[in-house]
């Protein structure tokens, strides 16, 4: 049976796509950075073995007897050709035949963002690739900024009246299942996005008719989400990726959207607001 090992696998999409290989004929191992934290995302029967970009010796153990990886790049990790690339290399060298990549929309002409480097990389490391470069995750309105919803009503974006293609990570780890179990992907490129673009007005609609209280969205500027962020004790790189991001999407470059998705999982994408009725949980405020 092959076997594929998911990196970040604690994380949103990593998560993800280990549910989504739940049940396939496919031997499925979690790369974890610290093999005793109690993961509350990740089913208990999961195989674990641990794995942290830059530590080199982690690297042999844990792609020993792999047949393909879902690879994925952890938002703290900018360096890629320092802390990837070499992972990268000596997934090659245990004999590893196939990668499916978590990328970025655009990532191809970008060299700002890290995960430009890492597609050159794979381009010429001899391994099949597959490069998922997904559109904005629905799911940061449920984790970064889950607080801004359910403790102030609002949406703290300083993206202005521009479009913005998101897409359900449940999506992308479908697509990612699929790539890493079919046949059919290499050397390829698949940009993932749901069917809707959507201001951040119109996410604050939706919110509000799903969770029956008004979300507001009130056109922040960079120094009133400095502001929200700074009082989140939120990191300063972190806070300055997220600006760049939502400039972009203020200037209406965010919002391309394609049909990958419907044609890779042969049905329609998943809505913005099935997500937010699916997570509507996360919004509710404290009891008092
Ligand atoms: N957010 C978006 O809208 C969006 C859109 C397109 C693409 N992306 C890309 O998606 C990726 C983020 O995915 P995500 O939201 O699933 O991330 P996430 O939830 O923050 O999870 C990050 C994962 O990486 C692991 N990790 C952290 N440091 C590590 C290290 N040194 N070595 C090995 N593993 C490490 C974490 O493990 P621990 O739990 O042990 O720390 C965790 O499992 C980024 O590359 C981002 O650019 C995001």
């Amino acid at each position: 049976m092959k076997t594929i090992l998911i990196t970040g696998a604690t994380g949103n999409v990593g998560s993800e796509v280990v549910k989504a290989l739940k049940g396939k004929r496919v031997n499925v191992v979690a790369a974890v950075t610290e093999l005793e934290k109690p993961e509350l995302h990740l089913p208990a029967d999961t195989e674990r073995v641990r794995f942290v970009f830059g530590e080199e010796a982690t690297y042999a153990p844990a792609f020993q007897g792999v047949d393909a990886v879902f690879l994925l790049r952890p938002p703290q990790i900018s360096d890629a050709k320092h802390l990837i690339n070499p992972a990268i290399d000596a997934m090659r060298a245990a004999g590893v035949r196939a990668v499916t990549f978590l990328s970025v929309q655009g990532a191809q002409s970008n060299p700002l963002v890290p995960h430009h480097a890492i597609e050159k990389h794979l381009e010429h490391s001899g391994l099949e690739y597959t490069f998922l470069r997904a559109a904005f995750f629905m799911q940061n309105l449920s984790t970064t900024h889950r607080d801004d919803i359910r403790l102030h009503d609002d949406i703290m974006i300083p993206a202005g009246n521009g479009r913005t293609a998101f897409v359900d990570v449940r999506d992308l780890a479908a697509v990612a299942a699929l790539t890493l179990t079919g046949e059919g992907h290499v050397r390829q490129a698949y940009e993932l996005t749901s069917a809707e673009a959507l201001t951040y007005s119109e996410v604050a609609q939706i919110l509000s008719e799903v969770l029956r209280r008004t979300i507001r969205y009130p056109h922040p500027n960079v120094v009133q989400f400095w502001e929200r962020m700074h009082e989140r004790h939120q990191a300063v790189g972190y806070v300055l990726v997220m600006t760049a991001l939502y400039a972009v999407a203020a200037l209406g470059k965010a919002g391309h959207l394609t049909h990958d998705t419907k044609r890779l999982l042969g049905r329609d994408p998943l809505t913005f607001r099935q997500f937010a009725q699916d997570f509507a949980s996360v919004w509710e405020k404290a009891p008092a």
